[in-house]
């Protein structure tokens, strides 16, 4: 029986929204008592918080499994309590206790009760809890602690949209929205604890609503918080891209010039196959009216390949979408069959070497608008927000209102606003000149 842990380390697999739950995992098990500690080695307690979007990713919990238990005998350790978190806990929490018989497994919308699982499990009760009571966690979590210039704030959560290929909605369950005022006072607490810039999160954000209210009137109350000096927002539907927030993106000076928008395919019979409820062209209208509110927003995607059936013709359509959109910055993902959802059952699956030359081919078009786009900005000046130091001595590394990477040398502190002009543009990052101010 393991003994009740005294240090913890948390390790976050998945998307933004699995991040930030990681975060709210320490600061509970702080809040109990219990140390952090970053060496996975030297923890008593590691909380593996998990993602099941694709195959690799899920496959990934049982190797880090067997690795944390080989690393305790080697060392002549105890091995450590594993408490597996995150939505593979969700999706297969009794397999997980049968197959790798860890000591807690825990699903996203029930971590609240993470330190109580926690003592079960260390008096000898097996502790499993993958209930989904709406909204009930957040109610419960400590107040935040210190963070860095840049925060996460879970703002809506869950999908109802239930594209054939996606596990989310199985695994994060319904589409809720967090009380306004439940945000903005944690959004305050961020930017008391040393947040200037705030990211909304939701696997549909731009779906949150609260009596018709939708997330421009968000962003509209937290751009009046003193000291948030920017705010982004991550993942949208197209479906949910209301006028307002539209016409937020060029109003609110804070709402970053940045929108990941997720289109996934470019044939309109793929779109189909995956309901998505969009299609091609509606998808392409309304970026051109986002693009008339802001001219200069840079567009974010995510792309599955060699979803089944898919043809080379319709691939190409794939292709011809991203010439005509010309996006800041993407990412692409191989089409991986998830267990329960409708496309597992589809015939058509596209061999693996097909899948291989397609995501090169996809990536290489993604890689040269990516540059494009950085290679444009060269010469424009901007705000940069100090994230942390760099290698070089002097050297600081931070962000673009764009969410470019922006290198530059100077006396700052992190947390920094930066006046630069963008000099020069390398394949990952740029770098920047800061600007003297004209003296008054
Ligand atoms: N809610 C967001 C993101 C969901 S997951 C949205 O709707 O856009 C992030 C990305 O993973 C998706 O946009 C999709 O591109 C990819 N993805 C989801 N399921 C997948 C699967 N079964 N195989 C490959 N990629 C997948
Ligand atoms: Fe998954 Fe589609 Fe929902 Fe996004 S909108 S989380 S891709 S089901
Ligand atoms: Fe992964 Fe769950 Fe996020 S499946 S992508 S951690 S919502």
């Amino acid at each position: 029986m393991p003994a009740k842990p005294q240090t913890f380390h948390v390790k976050s697999f998945g998307c933004q929204m699995n991040v930030y739950d990681g975060e709210r995992m320490a600061e509970l098990m702080a809040a109990e008592g219990m140390i952090a500690t970053d060496d996975a080695a030297a923890a008593d307690l590691v909380v593996l918080n998990t993602c099941h979007i694709r195959e690799k990713a899920t496959e990934k919990v049982y190797s880090d499994i067997g690795r944390l238990r080989k690393t305790a005998r080697g060392l002549g350790r105890a091995e450590p309590m594993i408490a597996v978190a995150g939505c593979v806990a969700q999706a297969e929490g009794e397999e997980i206790v049968a197959r790798a018989k860890v000591d807690v497994v825990v699903g996203p919308q029930a971590y609240h009760n993470l330190p109580k699982l926690v003592s079960d499990a260390a008096a000898g009760t097996p502790a499993l809890d993958t209930d989904m009571p709406p909204l009930s966690k957040f109610g419960r979590l400590p107040a935040r602690r210190r963070v860095g210039p840049t925060a996460f704030l879970t703002v809506q959560e869950g999908c109802d949209k239930f594209c054939t290929y996606c596990v989310v909605p199985y695994t994060r369950g319904a589409e809720i929205s967090r009380p306004f005022d439940a945000i903005v006072d944690e959004a305050t607490a961020l930017v008391d604890a040393g947040a200037r810039e705030i990211t909304l999160l939701g696997q549909n954000v731009n779906a949150w609503d609260e009596d018709g209210r939708g997330l421009h009137d968000l962003i509209v109350a937290l751009d009046r918080i003193p000291g948030l000096a920017r705010i982004r927002y991550t993942t949208s539907h197209p479906n949910d891209m209301r006028q307002g927030l539209i016409d937020a993106h060029r109003d609110v000076e804070s709402l970053m010039p940045f929108l990941h928008l997720p289109v996934q395919a470019g044939s309109d019979r793929v779109l189909r196959a995956m309901n998505r409820s969009h299609t091609r062209d509606s998808y392409l209208r309304l970026l051109d009216t986002i693009r008339a509110a802001r001219p200069d927003i840079a567009l974010s995607g995510d792309f599955i390949v060699g979803f089944p059936g898919e043809t080379d013709a319709e691939f190409e359509e794939t292709l011809s979408l991203v010439d005509a959109v010309g996006y800041a910055q993407a990412f692409s993902f191989k089409y991986s069959p998830r267990p329960g959802t409708p496309a597992a059952d589809l015939d058509g699956a596209v061999p693996a070497a097909v899948m291989d030359e397609r995501l090169q081919r996809l990536q290489a078009a993604l890689n040269r608008d990516q540059q494009a786009f950085n290679k444009a900005s060269v010469g424009k000046s901007c705000d940069v927000l100090i994230e942390r130091r760099g290698k070089l001595p002097g050297q600081m590394l931070g962000k673009s209102p764009w969410l470019q990477s922006v290198h530059l040398v100077g006396d700052h502190a992190i947390g920094d606003l930066v006046r630069v002009e963008l000099i020069h543009a390398g394949p990952n990052s740029l770098s920047g000149r800061e600007k003297t101010p004209v003296a008054a």
